[in-house]
């Protein structure tokens, strides 16, 4: 098949795909150069950092097939998509374990402010004095969005011997998802209950027309004095300017990390990168070795699918007299 690999995957499953496939790599292009490459693909596999328009895939006649190696699909028209009837394949499941953990690590960095410890004793300040850290243990943990990666922070979470306390949207509220997360340890209860209660808010809704700054000043001033703000969601859940005000001029939040950004891309600098009490990393949540291995697997086996359904459609139909 002819493959376009729009975003960087693993090396592995490049080199795999290589063997059997015509494959060009084009990681992160903008449009106008994925229009020109998609001529004649069968399949696109794309992450975040690229935008797969209805322009790109509009100059794809032969498109059929898309493989989104991760979870968001604020990146890909799907309307478009499903009006071409094009098959899409999300693998969610490996990077979601990626973006927990990066959760968790967040909520002990910005706790006992392992950054700036580490930046000042690397030149010799020795800062103990200055240092109040906070437990975990015994705290608050909401979950906005406790979907695939907000049950599993959840879940460690009720594990640390937190209270974690999540809100769904009420389209996929069903007594099942309830148990679930009861079983997780996690008290599924009202968007509004998790904001005000939570000493740490962890994000991790998909980014929609509903959830575009989500987290604004509002939702801000409501949040616990001394809590903690993290957005592993996407850019523009949360709105970055309210944020900025809130953590200079408010005073309930103690501070914030966010992996995902309203501007991303090399040569972006945040708003809120002055900040001390601020941890900003580059859109790395799902990036681990384990993770990306195992999305690469998993591409594999979608490809070799693909092909299969391809080669049958193709079969000629013999009728028996
Ligand atoms: C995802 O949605 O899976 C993440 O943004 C990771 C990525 O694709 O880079």
């Amino acid at each position: 098949m002819n493959i376009l690999i729009a975003s960087s995957i693993s090396k592995h499953a490049i080199e795999k795909l290589t063997e059997n496939h015509d494959v060009i790599c084009a990681f992160n292009a903008p449009e106008e150069k994925l229009m020109s490459l998609a001529g004649d693909r069968d399949v696109i596999i794309f992450r975040s950092g690229v935008k797969i328009s209805a322009k790109v895939m509009g100059a794809a006649p032969n498109l059929k097939y898309l493989i989104r190696a991760g979870s968001g699909l604020d990146n890909l028209d799907v309307e478009y998509s499903n009006e071409r009837g094009l098959q899409l394949v999300r693998i969610p499941e490996p990077g979601a374990k990626a973006v927990a953990e990066l959760s968790f690590a967040f909520m002990l960095a910005l706790s006992r402010n392992l950054i700036y410890a580490n930046q000042e004793w690397k030149k010799g300040h020795w800062v103990k004095g200055e240092f109040k850290g906070y437990l975990l243990r015994g705290k608050v943990l909401g979950v906005i969005g406790a979907g695939n990666i907000g049950s599993l922070v959840g879940q460690m979470g009720s594990f640390w011997g937190m209270t974690v306390l999540g809100c769904v949207d009420d389209s996929e509220y069903t007594p099942e998802i309830k148990s679930d997360l009861t079983s997780k340890g996690i008290r599924l209860t009202t968007f509004d209950e998790v904001i005000s209660n939570a000493d740490y808010l962890t994000i991790h809704v998909p980014l929609m027309d509903s959830t575009r700054n989500l987290i604004d000043k509002n939702v801000l001033q409501k949040m616990k004095s001394g809590s903690y703000l993290i957005n592993l969601a996407r850019g523009g859940v949360v709105n970055e300017k309210d944020l900025l005000e809130e953590l200079t001029k408010g005073d309930r939040l103690r501070g914030a990390a966010l992996d995902v950004h309203e501007n991303e891309g090399e040569g972006k600098v945040s708003p809120l990168a002055s900040l001390p009490n601020v941890i900003l990393t580059p859109h790395m949540g799902a990036q681990t070795v384990d993770s990306q291995r195992e999305i690469g697997d998993r591409v594999l086996e979608e490809v070799d699918r693909f092909e299969k359904l391809l080669k049958q459609s193709e079969e000629p139909v013999t009728v028996n007299k």
